[in-house]
């Protein structure tokens, strides 16, 4: 078996059986912001709770709110009590924990703030020994990441003269098409190599998205079907309950394509059609996910109407609630043409998945939270059994059909046919086998931050995106954005609580195909 490459970091565990985390320090821009307090800081205290981070973990928060290092630990504290998902809060641990936490408010253009930062640096590095190893993560506006990278490197902050290392995690998007996700590059990669970049996708991180991995390439009785000859299309479904929640602004400029497909389905749909890599190692595992995203089919203007759904949800009552339409929410234009829904065929162009239409959906407002990939196979060749009693008469209608759930209700189910024992005769049943998450382990799956967090502390980038990833998967939308950019649609097209436009069902209707209801 080939060897992966012996890293450099002795830190570095690639199957992750035992990380150890050298000590350092995570100072985060945009610390007074959603994410950091939902996300970040409830992620980085579960990871204090199971003791994977070293004596003398310390956290630095920067934003440009006057606060005091007593008020952001408050405020911190608040969040992480009201985040912190699964385990209890443990106030003793909350107390030690804290000591670690800093505050330097300061603005990302000034490079006073920069400056006081590194002297905040400095002073835990001496006091706490952190030994200069710094995560700086870029959770702020999209739009300073270019600048904040170059302050980093002017005010010395990208190198550290003792040998610690300095990282940068930069948060989804990166870029908001091609051209803007390669300046933002070239700009970054002006200060940083790109072993010290972690451009962070979160689906990447989730603990079911890891498993298809294991699930394709730890057993043999998948792969061998994992091809054109046996699987007829995938669908893949991410759907969101929620409407845009207060970010109507940020959402109306983005939309469904670029908030969740570019990024988040592209790199799920690559990770479920991917070869295996030669060994488990961070560049081995992107190479195949880079090779798979540059095998996606580049749509011609002239075949966007035909592979790609366009949707936005009006208002509607849900229940007793009454749901404001898109362009009644909070920050968005009255006549705003955004997707809050999308629906796209692509084609993988390899060996493997010739013709294979892989559908993949997203939306707000949609009838539940459910994310899974459907793997559905051909049918059987010949419909032995279609003129059994009740049965279908044909055996299309319950083809074989494999759902690796990746959340809420995290599992893989396999469907079949069975001969239904009622009656007597040859009458045939879907049935299905099923894998629970929660009966097979009973513990509880770390979030996709925790794991994110750790492997970039850790220097693993694994799960992180390369540059080449990024851009092949704008590529892959790029022609879809400038269509519908050209495009008036008539919206809205679907009502809030729905499946989504019913554009969306004639795409697959096409092509023989139908949604499933997840
Ligand atoms: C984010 C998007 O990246 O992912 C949000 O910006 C979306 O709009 C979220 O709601 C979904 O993430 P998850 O983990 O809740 O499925």
């Amino acid at each position: 078996m080939p060897q992966a490459p012996v890293s450099a970091n002795p830190f570095h565990d690639p199957l992750r059986f035992e990380r150890r985390i050298p000590p350092c320090s995570v100072l985060i821009f945009g610390a007074n912001g959603d994410l950091t307090m939902r996300k970040l800081l409830p992620a980085l205290f579960r990871l204090a709770y199971e003791r994977k981070l070293p004596s003398g973990f310390s956290i630095v928060g920067n934003s440009r709110t006057v606060m005091t290092h007593e008020q952001f630990r408050q405020k911190m504290r608040e969040s992480v009590e009201k985040f912190i998902e699964n385990s209890p809060f443990d106030t003793a641990l909350w107390e030690d924990f804290e000591r670690g936490i800093f505050y330097v408010p300061g603005d990302l253009s000034d490079p006073e703030c920069y400056a006081a930062l590194k002297l905040q640096l400095d002073e835990i590095e001496r006091d706490r020994g952190t030994a200069g190893n710094v995560l700086f993560y870029l959770s702020t506006q999209p739009s300073f990441y270019a600048s904040v990278v170059e302050q980093i490197g002017a005010a010395g902050l990208a190198n550290h003269a003792g040998g610690g290392w300095r990282r940068v995690v930069i948060e989804k998007p990166f870029g908001h098409d091609l051209a803007s996700a390669q300046e933002l590059n070239r700009r970054i990669s002006v200060v940083l190599p790109e072993r010290n970049i972690y451009r962070i996708d979160h689906y990447l991180g989730k603990e079911t998205v890891q498993n298809v991995l294991a699930f394709r390439f730890g057993n043999t009785i998948f792969e061998p079907l994992w091809n054109r000859r046996y699987i007829s299309h995938v669908q893949v479904t991410a759907a969101e309950s929620i409407g845009v929640e207060g970010r109507g602004a940020y959402y109306q400029e983005a939309g469904a394509l670029r908030d969740m497909i570019q990024n988040h389905l592209l790199q799920v749909m690559a990770t479920v059609t991917m070869e295996a890599p030669p060994y488990f190692d961070s560049d081995a595992v992107r190479d195949e996910r880079a090779k798979l995203l540059r095998s996606i089919r580049i749509l011609k203007p002239e075949d966007v109407d035909s592979h790609a759904v366009k949707g936005q949800y009006g208002p509607s009552r849900i229940g007793n609630e009454t749901v404001p339409g898109f362009r009644e929410e909070k920050g968005v234009s009255p006549t705003a043409q955004t997707d809050t829904y999308a629906a796209i065929t692509f084609f993988v162009d390899n060996w493997r998945w010739a013709g294979v239409p892989f559908y993949v959906r997203t939306g707000k407002r949609l009838p539940k939270r459910v994310t899974d990939i459907a793997i559905r196979f051909h049918p059987a060749p010949m419909a032995l059994f279609s003129s059994s009693p009740g049965a279908s008469d044909s055996p299309l209608a319950a083809p074989n059909l494999l759902i690796l759930r990746i959340q809420p209700d995290e599992g893989i189910s396999l469907r079949f046919q069975s001969k239904d024992p009622s009656g007597g005769g040859m009458k045939l049943r879907p049935v299905s086998m099923d894998f629970n998450y929660g009966s097979s382990f009973g513990t509880r799956t770390p979030s996709a931050y925790e794991t994110l967090l750790l492997d970039a502390l850790a220097g693993d980038s694994t799960l992180y995106t390369r540059q080449d990833m990024v851009e092949a998967s704008w590529r892959a939308v790029e022609p879809i954005l400038n269509h519908w950019n050209n495009t008036n649609f008539e919206f809205p097209n679907y009502e809030a609580g729905s499946w989504g436009p019913k554009a969306s069902d004639e795409m697959l209707a096409r092509r023989g195909h139908e949604w499933r209801i997840p």
